[in-house]
Formats: C-alpha cells, sequence, structure tokens
C-alpha cells in the first residue's frame, strides 16, 4: 500500500490511456521545463482579481479568467444538461483586470479551457503529499481530438516550495520512487499531464504562492509553443 494515499481513492479511476493525440514532448516524463518568463506578470494582475472558495490540492482559492461561458464559475465546464470538454474557454470579468494574463494565454496559440489563478496556502509535505491525485482533464473530450493537459505560470517567488509529481504504480496509487520535482520560482513556467501524473504543491512559504494554470489542448499549435519556450 502507498504511503501516501490509501485505496480506494478516486483518481485511480480516471482512465490513463486513450485514442487521444498527445504530444510527443510529454511522452518521456509526463512534464516539461520550459524557460522562465522573461517579464514578470504584475503583481497587481493577480491580487485584484475575484477569487472563490474552491478546494482542490489544498487550502486554495481561485480566480477563474477563463470558463465555459464566460461566467465566475469553477465548474463551468460540467454543468449538469450542459457539459463540455475542457476547451474552447471564454474570458470572465477577471479578464478585464489581468490583459498581461489573458495576453499571455492568447499568445500559446493553442485552444484553452479553464483557466484559473490559484492561491495555495502554505503546506507541509506531509500535509500535500495526502492531497496528491490526478485530474479528470479530458472528460467529454471526443477521442479523436486532442488530449488537454495543463501549464503552470508562477507569480510568486517560492524558489523552496515545489510541484510534486509521480507517475501512478501498477497498485493504481502515486509510485513514490518516480517523484520529480518542479521548483516554483517566480516565471516558473511547465507543462503536466496532469490526467496521467499524480500531482501536488508543497509550499513551505509563510505567504499564500500565486500561479496561473491554463488547461490546453494537445495539437500542432501547443507543441509550437514548447519548441518556442524550451529554446
Ligand atoms: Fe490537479
Amino acid at each position: 500500500m502507498s504511503p501516501l494515499v490509501e485505496a480506494p481513492h478516486w483518481s485511480s479511476d480516471i482512465p490513463l490511456t486513450s485514442p487521444h493525440a498527445r504530444l510527443d514532448a510529454l511522452a518521456p516524463a509526463g512534464f516539461v521545463r520550459l524557460r522562465d518568463l522573461a517579464e514578470p506578470i504584475p503583481e497587481s494582475e493577480y491580487l485584484a482579481l475575484e477569487y472563490m472558495d474552491w478546494k482542490s490540492g489544498g487550502d486554495t482559492n481561485f480566480a477563474p479568467v477563463a470558463t465555459a461561458d464566460g461566467e465566475l464559475d469553477c465548474r463551468g465546464f460540467w454543468k449538469p444538461g450542459d457539459e463540455r470538454p475542457d476547451k474552447g474557454g471564454r474570458i470572465t470579468s477577471n479578464g478585464e483586470l489581468c490583459p498581461t494574463i489573458v495576453r499571455y494565454v492568447e499568445s500559446v496559440g493553442a485552444d484553452f479551457g479553464r483557466v484559473r489563478v490559484i492561491k495555495l496556502e502554505p503546506q507541509d509535505r506531509d500535509t500535500a503529499l495526502g492531497q496528491i491525485h490526478r485530474d479528470d482533464n479530458n472528460r467529454f473530450n471526443p477521442d479523436n481530438e486532442g488530449w488537454v493537459v495543463r501549464s503552470w505560470l508562477e507569480l510568486t517567488d517560492n524558489p523552496d516550495s515545489y510541484m510534486c509529481l509521480m507517475e501512478q504504480g501498477p497498485d493504481g496509487l502515486p509510485d513514490p520512487a518516480t517523484e520529480q520535482r518542479v521548483p516554483l520560482h517566480r516565471g516558473s513556467q511547465f507543462l503536466v499531464d496532469t490526467q496521467r501524473l499524480w500531482h501536488v504543491v508543497v509550499h513551505t512559504g509563510t505567504a499564500p504562492r500565486y500561479a496561473l494554470i491554463s488547461s490546453f489542448e494537445s495539437g500542432r499549435a501547443l507543441e509550437r509553443w514548447l519548441e518556442r519556450e524550451q529554446a
């Protein structure tokens, strides 16, 4: 049994395999680090946003920047009777407050779904690992379209905090032997197949950590962005 989380865990039921088109760059490790963003996002763009109480991966609040219908609603893509894949996102009222963030997301060039700024309160490693999970990014995503993955852009500077990533083991739970860590200094950018990798942030700071999380559809456009940003 895994020492991190116990079976049965809801993440273990999320599919790992499917016919969706995936990015070759994510095949080896399930994530790629990109070069740091040259120009930091102004603090005013993420502190002024409207945050909602929404718990995921710890004590979190989320400011939706793009949702299924442009409304400020963290569940927008899965409204009963109007279920949609995590694509075709529309900018919310928060978008007017964060033009640099909106430009950043749009400049990727790929179809984006939910885009949110996360505010995460400090949590030590033991607390964080109790929250490790896989995402259900591809629910309602047609099999013949691109696999939805997620990007991170760190807005605050927490070089000692890290995104903890693990592959799923044969027992359907995260395998600690596969752990990889991505440092969360300001400007740190990375792309993660969060449906494949178990993930959670260990945040050792004393103040909240903010990051931009965006869902993108795998395809040629996202591949080109990776090529640009890995240079
Ligand atoms: Fe997640």
